[in-house]
């Protein structure tokens, strides 16, 4: 019985993950959410038929709650882990349609630094705890994969190469997730634990909704500089058909092909958008 615990599950690709994965009865699902009453609402409601999908509250930047998040999950799966997916992020569109200069022309420091801390802390900090505390759940378990969702904004190459100069501190802190995915994947191949740094592709996860007219024009040309580098993309996908090809992806993957601390996206190779 293959185990997963996802976090971020409560929307977008996260609850695409347990929608998809609990499909199979054989599959144990754990969602991690930070405000669980909503998403056990939502599992009651749209997937009341599924046993396997366990719901459990913890903020991903509170330690105490992530250990016991990870104790909760021993409990359920008798001790060990398959599968960590590590969906959540911090996805504030703070910096979204910025360049560095447009937001230190518009923000104080202070906000600026505030700012910086939600991304770094979430996205890079509290990953490094996740996996910590999933290690010795990891270590029992069979399939032995961790698969980190970063995104194409993370790559240094694809940045330089299209100019682009938004999204200062979502982007670093892909990158830097990045590293911290080589950085375990180093330490832990030894035990046979992959780790795995998976792009998505542009999903629509509700963001076109949010746009307000004066990002227009930025948007516009980051969809320009995207065109230029894909002209081919058909725009987002939606949540489910990203999680089937990132899972089958991650299914390809070993460290015995040489694949530890791979950065890919959902169509197994270096390309962010098809
Ligand atoms: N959508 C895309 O096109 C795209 C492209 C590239 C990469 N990605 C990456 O894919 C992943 C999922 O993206 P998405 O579009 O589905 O994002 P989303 O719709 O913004 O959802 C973010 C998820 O993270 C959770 N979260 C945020 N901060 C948290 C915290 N401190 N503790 C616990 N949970 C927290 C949110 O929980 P709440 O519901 O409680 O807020 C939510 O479930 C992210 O890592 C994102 O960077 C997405």
């Amino acid at each position: 019985m293959p185990s997963y615990v996802i976090t971020g599950a409560s929307r977008g690709i996260g609850w695409g993950f347990v929608k998809h994965l609990s499909e199979d009865p054989s599959n144990k699902v754990i969602g991690l959410v930070r405000n669980a009453p909503p998403t056990i609402e939502r599992v009651k409601t749209e997937l009341s038929d599924r046993k396997n999908i366990h719901i459990l509250q913890a903020d991903l930047i509170d330690n105490a709650a992530i250990k016991k998040a990870a104790a909760d999950t021993a409990t359920i799966t008798s001790g060990s882990l398959d599968y960590l997916i590590g969906n959540a992020a911090y996805t504030d569109g703070f910096d979204q349609f910025d360049s560095l200069g447009g937001l230190l022309a518009k923000v104080s420091p202070e906000e600026l630094t505030r700012q910086f801390h939600n991304f770094m802390d979430t996205n890079v900090l509290a990953q490094v705890f996740l996996y910590d505390a999933f290690l010795p759940l990891l270590l029992k378990g069979t399939a032995k994969k961790v698969m980190s969702i970063s995104s194409g904004m993370g790559d240094l190459q694809f940045n330089r190469d299209y100019d682009l100069d938004h999204a200062i501190f979502y982007s670093s802190s892909k990158a830097a997730l990045n590293m911290v995915n080589i950085k375990f994947g180093a330490q832990y191949k030894k035990d046979g634990v992959l780790f795995i740094s998976m792009c998505p592709g542009v999903v629509d996860t509700g963001y076109a909704d949010k746009i307000l007219p004066e990002q227009v024009a930025k948007l516009q040309e980051i969809l320009d500089k995207f065109h230029a580098y894909s002209p081919t993309s058909t725009g987002p996908s939606q949540p489910a058909e990203s999680v089937k090809k990132m899972l089958s992806v991650l299914d390809t993957l070993s460290i015995e092909n040489g694949d530890q601390g791979k950065y890919v996206s959902h169509t197994g190779t270096d390309r962010w958008l098809p």
